[in-house]
């Protein structure tokens, strides 16, 4: 008799019908004959500016004016291992996708030092490209590494029924407090129930008889229910407890969700592991820096990534219920946070003065911030800082004439516009790269309709040439 009557068969129903919505909805362009298929055709946007818009695969033949504006419809970002996770400002697949065909041989190096959850290094190897992926984030490295890792099928197959025949069996009993991990505001975070199912779930895991590969795996899919089981909004790249969310939180949920995610994402994998070529390395080392690359001068072939923005997404605090439990992290995540380009982890003997990066655009709008927020105008500041670090790094890895593509957004910092995009080309010149072209790209899920007034933000995307 199981202690919460969990119904397999319902399970395995759900997921079918899930499975079926998401095969329907995305047509999993990736590794197939139509990557040079793209709809293209011009739209006006709701503020009456012309886009081209791409609906797909984006053609390597794509003709670029500078300063154009383009609509990238994604169809893939649930597909193959790229669904296992979220991740705040992931790239959609298409987007480097193309960009690695149109800038690099298949067999080449590619570069990707602030790779988050490793979008690029899953492209790159489904289009036999080596790569690098660099990040400081403990969770990054540890979801890049299972995503761009093929698994054995039969294994695959057999160990998520392991797993889920043994969740049937649960039982609070088998679980000793010492089971749960130990982390600030712990019982706040999440209902004791929950705690329990988690705990069991981790320990089943661990346990089995099954090779690391298998455990990384099914540990990345506990990950990444665990956000929405707990007390925290789902919603937020900050984790925050709303009361007024009222969050339906019920006993048995950890466990039926989990069940749910390891079938999903084991298809997903199966997809991915079918398709891979085991001949291709993804290396993810593990005591680089953006700032501070780690690999000899003229190495790469072809460099691509997406920075963090100034003052925007706190990484190690949006993963930290994740890296709790997955052993990443205890404790304090001050140490990690100050690692980050972009930190807000600042000391105020910093920001006493005012800084000048010597890029005239920049220094104006950070003074307007310094009159304002003496803090947020050095956080600003620093950033652009450490993105000239990260340039001279990419610039001397990179072979001579290659490309390093950086997409940049711009944000808002103390109601004054910050126009990362702009200042990074001008450094970029200043430390020796040739601006090669420019463009925009504003990105919507093709089944998200475009918000009536609101304005989507545009991504730039700059192409450098060492
Ligand atoms: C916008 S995200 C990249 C998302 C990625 N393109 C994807 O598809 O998932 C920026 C990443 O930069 C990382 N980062 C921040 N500071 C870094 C540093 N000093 N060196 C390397 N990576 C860093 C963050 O941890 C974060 O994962």
């Amino acid at each position: 008799m199981s202690y919460y009557n969990i119904s397999l068969a319902q399970i395995r129903k759900n997921v079918e019908k899930r499975k079926k919505k998401y095969i329907e909805d995305d047509s999993f362009l990736f590794g197939k004959d139509e990557y040079s298929i793209g709809i293209l055709k011009e739209v006006k946007n709701n503020f009456g500016e012309i886009l081209t818009r791409v609906d797909g695969n984006i053609p390597t033949s794509l003709p670029i004016e500078t300063g154009q504006r383009f609509l990238f419809i994604s169809y893939d970002q649930t597909r193959g291992s790229h669904g296992l996770h979220k991740y705040p400002a992931k790239f959609f697949p298409e987007l480097p996708r193309w960009l690695i065909q149109k800038y690099s041989k298949p067999g080449n190096i590619v570069l990707d030092p602030f790779m988050g959850s490793g979008t690029s290094n899953v492209e790159a190897l489904l289009l036999g490209r080596h790569s690098v992926g660099i990040d400081v984030d403990p969770f990054a490295k540890f979801l890049t590494k299972v995503k761009t890792t093929k698994l054995d099928v039969e294994e695959l197959e057999e160990s998520t029924d392991f797993i889920l025949k043994s969740l049937i069996k649960y039982d609070p009993k088998k679980i000793k407090d010492t089971d749960l991990p130990i982390f600030p505001y712990r019982d706040n975070w999440f209902d004791k129930e929950i705690l329990f199912e988690l705990a069991y779930i981790k320990k089943l895991i661990k346990n089995s008889k099954y090779s690391d590969n298998i455990k990384d795996f099914q540990l990345i899919s506990l990950s990444s229910i665990i956000r929405s089981v707990s007390n925290a909004d789902n919603n937020c790249t900050r984790t925050v407890i709303r009361k007024k969310l009222n969050k339906n939180i019920y006993p048995s949920m950890a466990l039926t969700k989990f069940a749910e995610t390891l079938l999903l994402n084991s298809y997903r994998m199966r997809e991915f592991s079918s398709i891979i070529d085991t001949d291709i390395s993804v290396e993810i080392p593990n005591d680089n820096d953006a700032r501070n690359i780690k690999y000899p001068a003229n190495y790469f072939d072809f460099a691509i990534t997406s920075p963090p923005y100034a003052n925007a997404v706190d990484y190690p605090r949006t993963h930290q219920l994740e890296m709790y439990w997955l052993g990443l992290a205890n404790g304090s995540l001050t140490p990690m946070k100050k690692q980050h380009v972009g930190t807000e982890s600042v000391s105020s003997d910093d920001y006493k003065i005012l800084h000048k990066i010597e890029v005239e655009e920049a220094d104006i709008v950070i003074e307007n911030i310094f009159k304002k927020d003496p803090r947020r105008a050095y956080i600003a500041y620093k950033y652009l800082i450490d993105m000239e670090k990260n340039l001279r790094e990419v610039h001397r890895v990179l072979k001579k004439k290659s490309k390093y593509v950086i997409v940049v957004g711009n944000n808002k910092i103390r109601g004054y516009n910050f126009e990362s995009w702009k200042y990074l080309m001008k450094l970029s010149e200043r430390i020796g790269f040739k601006v090669d072209n420019y463009f925009g790209s504003e990105i919507i899920k093709h089944f998200i309709k475009v918000p009536r007034d609101e304005r989507i933000n545009t991504d730039w995307i700059i192409v450098l040439e060492k």
